[in-house]
Order: C-alpha cells, then structure tokens, then sequence
C-alpha cells in the first residue's frame, strides 16, 4: 500500500443515520423530535457532522422539522434514481430531492445491490445525478463473507471505488463520502474488528490517492457500517482512517444514536 494515502487529520467526521424502510410518516416527526431534544442539550462535537436518511414519504416533515427547530443534522436520502425525470413509475430522482434540502444520498447500498439488482455501473450513474444536483453522494461498497474468506474483499473493494469515482476531477472525489459496509456485518449484530474496518478503510483511501492523488485522499471521508452501537463507536472512531460511521438499526433509537454521535474518539 502507498504510504502517501493519509487521512486529514482536520477533516468533519460524518456520522449518518440510516432509518431504512421503519420509520412511518408520524414515527419519523416523533423521532427527528427526540433527536432535536437530546441535541439542544447535548450538542454535537466541534469537527463532527451528523445526517440523517428517513424513507422518501418522510422527508418533507423531517424537513420542516429540522429547519424549523434548527437542529444541527444534515438531511439525507437512502437512494435516488440516475435519471432527472421521465416515465420511471415509483422512482424518485436526485433533482426531487435537492429541492428538499438534502445533503447527502446514499448509492449503492448493499441491501439495493442485493435486493434490488443495482450494479456498478448504475451505482455509478446514481452518483453522477446526485453531484448534478450539488449534494453529496455517501458510496457504499464492501464485500460478502465468502469473499473475505477467500482473500477477495480488497480487490473487490477497490473495483467497487474505482468503478463508482473514476473519471472525475480530483477535487469532486475528495468531496464525497464511501461508506465501507462488510455486508456480513449490516444487521447481523457482528462489527468488523476496529483493526479489519481501519485496514480497508485505509485500502479505500490508497485507492482514492492512486486514482485522484494524495489531496483527494486526505480529505474523501471514509465511513464505516455494519452493526454500530454506541460501545463500538468509540474505538471505530479512534482509527486514523475512519472518519465517521454509517448506522442502521441503533440510529431508530434516539439516545443511541446520539450515543454514537457523541461517542469519543
Ligand atoms: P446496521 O446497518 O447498523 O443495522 O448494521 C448499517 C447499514 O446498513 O447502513
């Protein structure tokens, strides 16, 4: 590995909430409200950012709620369509959701990639839509258990980044943010080790340095997914190439997800 692939010690970590398909309409107001309680008084830290990724028929409320109350997270979306309008019936595209506000979408989730076919090279489109729109897009890649077993997780990684972010100037990759999810790992309750989550990530930045240089690599923000809790978050943010975390199921509870938010380095 290129030891010329450091991260940014100055760079805002990222923590995002991904509330997945839970979450209804009522659940989602009750929950962004929680969440602006415990973060009035709480806070977030100074060098962290924080989004959070309802279901498309919450956001507007969710919205209104965090521009209303100024609550200190970004909004965010789970997925968007690679195209900007049309007859694409049930789809919601990049442009939608930028008049909303949002901040960061979510591509390439492996729950999308599994369930809903999506490949590389739609991955790819999705985030040329979103950085159309302005907004930034959260790339997902890791590899399935079979292919950690037989030694093809980092060259598997390293194609999903390349396939998703070549092509594109130096200062646009160092913009966006790669979520590095073992899909083993997304709601099984097993986190990746805090060694095996810092080694890939610091795989992902070596592949961002070779592809756009060591400036893109220092500032890309590298997350880490995969059964977060708040007694996990610490130690994962403490690694020097994690900078931020993408939680699922502890981010539906408000006191966890704050938890995690606040979880020190
Ligand atoms: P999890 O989900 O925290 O429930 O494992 C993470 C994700 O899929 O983004």
């Amino acid at each position: 590995m290129s030891p010329a692939a450091v991260s940014d010690p100055g760079r805002t970590v990222l923590v995002s909430g991904n509330w997945k398909m839970n979450e209804n309409h009522f659940e989602a107001l009750r929950l962004v409200q929680e969440l602006a309680a415990m973060l009035r008084v709480s806070g977030v830290p100074d060098g962290r950012e924080v989004s959070i990724h309802p279901p498309f028929t919450s956001l507007r409320t969710v919205q209104t709620a965090v521009e209303t109350d100024k609550v200190p997270v970004a909004l965010g979306a789970q997925s968007c369509h690679h195209e900007m309008r049309g007859a694409f019936t049930g789809e919601v595209s990049a442009e939608m959701l930028a008049k909303l506000n949002v901040a960061y979408v979510i591509a390439g989730h492996s729950e999308r990639r599994m369930h809903c076919g999506e490949t590389d090279a739609l991955v790819r489109a999705k985030v040329d839509a979103i950085l159309v729109q302005g907004m930034r897009p959260i790339v997902c890649v890791g590899e399935v258990l079979e292919q950690r077993q037989s030694g093809q997780a980092e060259p598997h990684v390293r194609r999903q980044v390349l396939d998703a972010l070549s092509g594109r100037s130096a200062e646009t990759i160092g913009s966006v943010v790669i979520a590095y999810e073992p899909i083993w790992a997304i709601g099984t309750g097993e986190t990746a080790s805090v060694e095996d989550a810092e080694q890939m990530c610091a795989v992902i930045r070596d592949e961002v340095a070779k592809l756009a240089g060591p400036g893109a690599a220092a500032s890309v923000r590298i997350q880490y997914g995969g059964s977060v809790t708040p007694e996990s978050a610490g130690g994962l943010l403490d690694a020097d190439n994690i900078d931020g975390l993408l939680v699922g199921g502890a981010s539906l509870d408000a006191e966890r997800f704050v938890s995690i938010v606040r979880a020190t380095r």
